[in-house]
């Protein structure tokens, strides 16, 4: 029996992960799927960096061809970042008949409606469970698990980084640099933090969520976003003098066939179930008309949360392709609903 082989692309705080993983998981996962999982080919800038895990040197690459046109490799996980090289591989991979998992929202806010057309026209499946809210699976609960269900609404805390700052500011008085550093250090934080503190990673997030929730294409631009980077810091001190946590709060909700989805800090009484969402850790409440409220927690960031939601993706690109169905887009784009731009609000 042929066992699956993947590429990784990206060997950094995620793309360890999912190499721990499944070399620690091994027995199981060929168990749970039928089949072996192997790492054929990792993609890195630098294959002589000092590494927290040792691999065969033979496994390590700086040319992209090498995970692209090897026939062996069936699935290309990315989790490299970054947004037009990146673009430019996964159409490649899905020209060359590869599945693609990534866990890159940057990409996926952006051209995520280009990267679901190029996979479902080359039978080929993309998924990105890692891409909002870490290892919460949210992406699925949203598409499958209330498949049957109408969303009204989703809102909640989907970026690690600035709730992990929040966090250390407001309980150990730590000061935004020194927290920020923390993050950096904990792999939470982007290559580039400015995305995490400036909300717009977030926004990204939120995008993906209200595309999937709401069937409607939503632009970058179409969120309006507000960061924590210049959120004075007396006043969070202030507000917790006042029983109040500030969090940075995603929201996007449907009314008369509008979508709005905005990011915002926002003070919150301590005894609201997100106040209590702390450090790395997201949550994301979601609306819908049959089933009511639920709420999904769980980290946010981190090495083998993320992971496993990558892995998550992979084994339902195994299940595909063992069931003979891949290229299942997640994307059905309905267009009886339309997305409210952030200048046609009111009162902006
Ligand atoms: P890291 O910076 O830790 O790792 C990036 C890896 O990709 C490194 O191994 C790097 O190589 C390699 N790489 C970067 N650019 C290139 C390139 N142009 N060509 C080849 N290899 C490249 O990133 P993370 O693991 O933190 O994040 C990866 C992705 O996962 C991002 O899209 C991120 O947004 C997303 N993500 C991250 C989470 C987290 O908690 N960190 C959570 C959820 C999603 P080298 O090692 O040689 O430098
Ligand atoms: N930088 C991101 C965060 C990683 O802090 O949430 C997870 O997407």
């Amino acid at each position: 029996e042929k066992g699956i082989s993947v590429g990784l692309m990206g060997f950094g705080t995620v793309g360890m992960g999912v190499f721990r993983l499944i070399e620690n998981h091994r027995e199981k996962l060929q168990h749970q799927l039928g089949c072996s999982i192997s790492v054929k080919r990792i993609l890195v800038v630098d294959p002589d960096k000092n590494r927290d895990i040792q691999v065969d040197p033979d496994l390590m690459t700086v040319h992209a061809a090498d995970i692209l046109e090897d026939p062996e490799i069936d699935i290309v996980i990315e989790v490299m970042g970054g947004i037009e090289r990146t673009r430019e591989l996964l159409n490649r991979a899905f020209q060359n008949k590869k599945h693609v998992v990534t866990a890159n929202k940057d990409l996926m806010a952006l051209h995520g409606n280009e990267l679901e057309d190029a996979a479902s026209r080359n039978n080929c499946d993309l998924f990105y469970e890692a891409s909002v809210a870490g290892g919460i699976p949210i992406i699925r609960a949203v598409k499958d698990g209330l498949v049957a269900d109408e969303i009204n609404k989703i809102m909640g805390i989907v970026n690690g980084t600035t709730n992990y700052i929040l966090t250390r500011m407001d309980d150990e008085g730590l000061s935004y640099e020194d927290a920020l550093q923390e993050a950096k250090e904990l792999g939470f934080a982007e290559a580039d933090p400015s995305g995490d503190v400036e909300g717009l990673d977030a926004a990204r997030k939120m995008a993906i969520l209200a595309r999937l929730a709401f069937s409607v294409p939503v632009e970058l631009s179409d969120v309006e976003v507000k960061g924590i980077k210049d959120f004075p810091v007396d006043d969070l001190k202030f507000g917790k003098q006042l029983g109040l946590t500030m969090k940075l709060i995603g929201f996007t909700h449907v009314r008369d066939h509008e979508v709005e989805v905005s990011v915002e800090p926002a003070f919150l009484p301590e005894k609201h179930p997100l106040a209590a969402v702390k450090n790395e850790n997201n949550a994301v409440f979601v609306n819908s008309a049959a089933v009511g409220e639920t709420m999904f927690y769980g980290p946010g960031a981190g090495s083998l949360p993320t992971a496993a939601a990558v892995m998550s993706d992979v084994a339902a690109v195994v299940n595909n392709i063992s069931s003979g169905v891949p290229g299942q887009s997640y994307l059905e784009p309905c267009y009886e609903k339309k997305i409210l731009a952030s200048n046609q609000r009111f009162g902006s």
